[in-house]
């Protein structure tokens, strides 16, 4: 009696356990902001998978980026790779009131040089001379590399490669030198090997130049929310290193140092710890300004998300029906709210995250389509056949190249579209 009792009591406590997880319903419809986007992407937007700028959120993530720095005496570098899109990079170094672009991708830098004759070009990551020799033979229009161009060197290979484009160009190549801050992503990591890249340098003035220090820090901030002491911490160690590389060059080395050196550092995750230290001379931000899902972290909390693709609901068709399971499916729309509905939408699969309505999901058992995705949500969310489902990029990089043109929205209206880079020269 007592050990059924028990058992009895057991499968009670299985039942109500089982009960208390099962979901809730996470279903709710658009809120104003979307609710007018979408209405305005159904009367004048493409009715296909788009990305969407948000000028007014981009205005206001601008303006906290250039007056931070502008407050802590700093020059601002644009990523280009994390914002590409000549006009898009147009109305932001406008609005920020900087001419300095950082870029990564030798197809992009030709790009960069031909329509931003007057700006100021940092590589961002140090490319294969023979990719670099490509950038001159395509080199069109006013740009001047020698004055204009700083070429990002991370070995005392690299840089002898360098050296030898540069003599069979017959030209100066400016050289910003890579250091390891704490990354780890290469670079150099002592003042030995730095020692040797700068007498490389001082041998060759005709055709090598020092131009500063790039020390990049993705290691700062990006860590789990709570973590900003830490952040502080990593910061306040990077910077120690760079300090370091910059008092062994300025000290040991004073011939090739000299004031208005390039001392480059930062990135969005850190760039407003970047404030308060006195080692850098300009800080590189490009993907807080749209502020993706993977930036959504404790140094960026101030930032708003002005990044959206909007695709259209192609199919509504009720409680979810896997394939072979047919009616059986019915087990699962009945346990989970939110396999109430289904959606299939126009394409898919890309690298991002549902924003709105809220409570749209992916169905694992049903499988990715990047033709016609599937999404499952609660009735509530009020989608219809016609109506736009939102979801924000996890980065900004790569992504923005999916969609053609992008549509630029100010005030809920589309007021412009944007071209974005191609991938190839
Ligand atoms: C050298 C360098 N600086 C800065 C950045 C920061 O770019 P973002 O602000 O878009 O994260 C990056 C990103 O990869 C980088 O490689």
């Amino acid at each position: 009696m007592k050990r059924r009792n028990f058992l009895l009591g057991l499968g009670a406590l299985t039942a109500a356990g089982a009960w208390w997880a099962k979901p809730g319903d996470r279903g709710a419809p658009h809120d104003a902001y979307f609710r007018a986007l979408n209405a305005e992407l159904k009367r004048n937007g493409p009715m296909q998978p788009c990305m969407v700028i948000d000028l007014d959120r981009l205005d206001r993530n601008i303006d906290r980026v250039a007056g931070t720095l502008r407050n802590a005496g700093k020059h601002y570098r644009i990523v280009e790779k994390s914002l590409p899109s000549r006009k898009l990079i147009e109305y932001i170094a406008q609005r920020a009131g900087t001419q300095r672009l950082m870029s990564f991708h030798q197809p992009f830098t030709n790009h960069d040089a031909e329509y931003f004759p007057g700006f100021d070009i940092l590589m961002g990551k140090p490319l294969p001379a023979r990719a670099a020799q490509q950038f001159y033979r395509q080199l069109r229009g006013a740009f001047d590399p020698q004055r204009q161009l700083q070429w990002l060197i991370d070995t005392p290979q690299r840089l002898q490669d360098y050296l030898q484009l540069a003599q069979g160009l017959d030209t100066r190549l400016q050289v910003n030198i890579e250091i390891d801050v704490g990354l780890h992503r290469g670079g150099v990591a002592d003042d030995a090997v730095l020692a040797t890249m700068l007498d490389t340098i001082a041998a060759q003035p005709k055709q090598l130049a020092f131009a500063g220090f790039m020390g990049y820090d993705a290691h700062v901030g990006m860590g789990v929310p709570s973590i900003l002491g830490n952040a502080r911490e990593l910061l306040d160690k990077a910077m120690a290193i760079y300090r370091a590389r910059v008092e062994f060059a300025r000290g040991h080395r004073s011939g090739l140092w000299r004031e208005g050196l390039t001392l480059n550092a930062g990135g969005s995750p850190s760039y407003r710890l970047h404030a308060d230290e006195r080692i850098s001379s300009e800080i590189s931000v490009g993907t807080a300004l749209l502020k993706p899902t993977h930036y959504d972290i404790a140094t960026l909390a101030e930032h708003e998300p002005a990044a959206f693709i909007a695709s259209p609901v192609l199919k509504k068709t009720g409680p979810i029906r896997l394939p072979g399971l047919d009616d059986k499916s019915r087990l699962f729309s009945w346990w989970d709210p939110n396999q109430r509905q289904t959606f299939f939408i126009y394409g898919g699969w890309w690298r991002a995250d549902y924003a709105s309505p809220t409570g749209l999901q992916f169905n694992d058992l049903f499988g990715h389509s990047a033709n016609q995705e599937i999404v499952n949500a609660s009735p509530a969310v009020g989608l219809d056949v016609g109506d736009q489902v939102f979801l924000r990029p996890q980065i900004s990089e790569s992504v923005l190249l999916e969609f053609g043109d992008l549509l630029v929205v100010r005030g809920g209206r589309i007021v412009d579209r944007w071209p974005v880079f191609a991938q190839t020269g």
